[in-house]
């Protein structure tokens, strides 16, 4: 089972970047918990980042058909990024949305998500955790699913 973990724009920066919204592990230190993780599930986990919308949709498109599922952190093109929705739909593929912030506590403009109609759970404000449990749900309903 391979599930990409797609990561938007600026999160490289986590370790640097305001660090009491996002936290302490870098983007390097989160995908190798994840990968971590996978030997515990049985299932491989692909990781992409990108601060490109167009990067991000090129991805997807070639990932799809090896993909049993995708787990995406949209950064900001959550509130705005209908390009990146609409290959998310076309990928049929079921999606989990992960926060390390709870939007819905920050500025009014975060709390819109044009991505959340499309995916099957949201997880936020757990920090990077919540990658790790988006893995374990996304696996674990696949795994009711075959
Ligand atoms: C974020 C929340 C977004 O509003 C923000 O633009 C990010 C990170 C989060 O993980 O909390 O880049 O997706």
């Amino acid at each position: 089972m391979k599930i990409l973990v797609i990561h938007g724009p600026n999160l490289n920066m986590l370790g640097k970047r305001e660090k009491s919204i996002y936290g302490e592990k870098t983007l390097d230190e989160i995908n190798a918990q994840l990968k971590k993780e996978t030997q515990a599930l049985n299932v491989e986990v692909v990781t992409f980042q990108s601060n490109h919308e167009g990067a991000l949709i090129d991805f997807i498109q070639e990932q799809t058909d090896s993909a049993h599922g995708i787990i995406i952190n949209p950064g900001a093109l959550t509130h705005y990024g209908f390009s990146l929705f609409d290959a998310l739909v076309d990928s049929k593929l079921p999606v989990i949305e992960v926060h390390l912030s709870d939007i819905y506590h920050r500025e009014e403009w975060r709390a819109k998500s044009v991505i959340a109609p499309i995916a099957e759970e949201q997880i936020i404000g757990l920090g990077w955790r919540g990658y790790i449990t988006a893995l374990q749900v996304l696996v674990g309903k696949l795994k009711v699913e075959s």
